[in-house]
């Protein structure tokens, strides 16, 4: 059988590549705490559950539900917009509902991108932003998100025949997995730079709900004009608990949305009905649930930082997001030292390297485990000396 060659450049993703592992250890009788991939160990609010089950006991609603989403949906991303961040979607040409942001971030790269074209992602990032460019053949130029530099790209330190060339950008904050945060004036700074190139600003935003101590991550369409430039991906998975559900949005640039629209016609056939009114509820979720949730996992944060401070680990603030982003010893690739903490330990960590090369000598401790679950692996890494750079 013959390989694609586009897959040659594209391996499995990471996280399904890890999940043997840990499947590989639990076989062996382990007891694994899963702190590798960001998935919320938390319910979503009852009333989404309700409105799913009473949907799904519609005879009607089994069919195929159309292409652009219902029009209930569309307004409550807008409602949402407005509601959270004081920005106007027109819900008949600016939003796009999508099976998770996943999908959409790789269907949006394959309308925007030939081969000859360059995209720019950050490094570390979400590995999809890079499958993306991959999978449509074109070429990927790395920006190095540096501790020193708040985990935010130097714009200015991209030669401009890259910039010529580039026709999408990526960025994504709070940011996985660094937990980095931004303000409007980077934001701002990246859509100026986005204009000047003629490059479409693609900002990732699954985070922007998960925060703690009051501060509330900005979408990047409160600056001025964005939406003539940008694309913003949202989902529903981390601000109401629903990683498994599959459902996500693009909002912003009606030209890019138009073609990335035109891309999954062919591709998916809509998101289930129930699913549909499911996520038009989850949408008008109160603020008060979103703050009750956001302080379990600033329990479970401070349980991890005092940890790794005990450890002797530094750790970069984290103001969002629910990833802790730590060094690993200098002895070790990442992914060596999460293999062996895995297989010795029993806690599952994301190796840095998942992320791009950028992320070589870190891992990332998710926090969507139940409290008591974290509290234990934050003592049997205590008991494994390979933090003291010992194998
Ligand atoms: C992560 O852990 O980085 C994400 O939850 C993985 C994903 O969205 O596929």
């Amino acid at each position: 059988m013959k390989r694609a060659k586009r897959l040659a450049q594209v391996a499995d993703y990471p996280f399904a590549r890890w999940a043997e592992r840990v499947d590989a250890a639990r076989q062996q009788g382990l007891d694994v705490i899963r702190l590798d991939i960001g998935n919320p160990d938390l319910p979503p609010p009852d009333a989404v559950i309700d409105a799913l089950c009473q949907a799904a006991n519609e005879p009607s609603h089994h069919g195929y539900a159309g292409y652009r989403g219902l029009p209930a949906l569309r307004e409550a991303v807008a409602s949402y917009y407005e509601r959270r961040f004081g920005v106007t979607l027109d819900p008949t040409c600016q939003v796009v509902p999508l099976l998770g942001s996943k999908e959409g971030i790789i269907n949006l790269s394959l309308a925007c991108l030939d081969p000859e074209d360059l995209v720019l992602v950050p490094d570390p990032g979400y590995a999809p932003y890079a499958a993306g460019a991959v999978l449509a053949g074109a070429t990927v130029y790395q920006m190095p998100l540096l501790a020193e530099r708040g985990f935010l790209p130097d714009l200015r330190a991209i030669p401009d025949t890259v910039a010529r060339r580039a026709v999408m950008m990526w960025l994504n904050y709070p940011n996985n997995p660094t937990a980095g945060t931004v303000g409007l004036e980077f934001l701002a700074e990246a859509v100026a730079f986005a204009r000047r190139h003629g490059i479409l600003l693609c900002h990732d935003a699954p985070y922007c709900d998960l925060a703690y101590n009051g501060y509330s991550p900005p979408s990047i369409l409160q600056v001025p004009g964005a939406v003539e430039t940008v694309v913003e991906f949202n989902s529903l998975s981390k601000t109401f608990s629903m990683a498994g559900w599959r459902a996500g949005m693009a909002v912003g640039h009606s030209g890019a949305l138009k073609l990335l629209a035109q891309v999954k016609s062919n591709i998916d056939s809509g998101m289930f009905l129930p699913l549909q009114n499911a996520a038009t509820v989850a949408l008008a979720t109160p603020p008060t649930w979103i703050a009750h949730r956001n302080q379990i996992y600033k329990q479970r944060l401070d349980v991890v930082l005092s940890g790794l401070e005990r450890l002797g680990l530094e750790v970069p603030a984290v103001r969002a997001s629910p990833y802790v982003w730590t060094r690993v010893p200098d002895s070790l690739t990442s992914e060596t030292f999460a293999r062996r903490l895995l297989e010795k330990s029993g806690v599952a960590l994301a190796p840095g390297s998942f992320f791009g090369p950028g992320g070589e000598g870190y891992v990332r401790i998710s926090l969507t485990a139940p409290t008591e679950r974290v509290q234990t692996a934050i003592s049997r890494l205590a008991s494994w000396p390979a933090w003291a750079g010992a194998s």
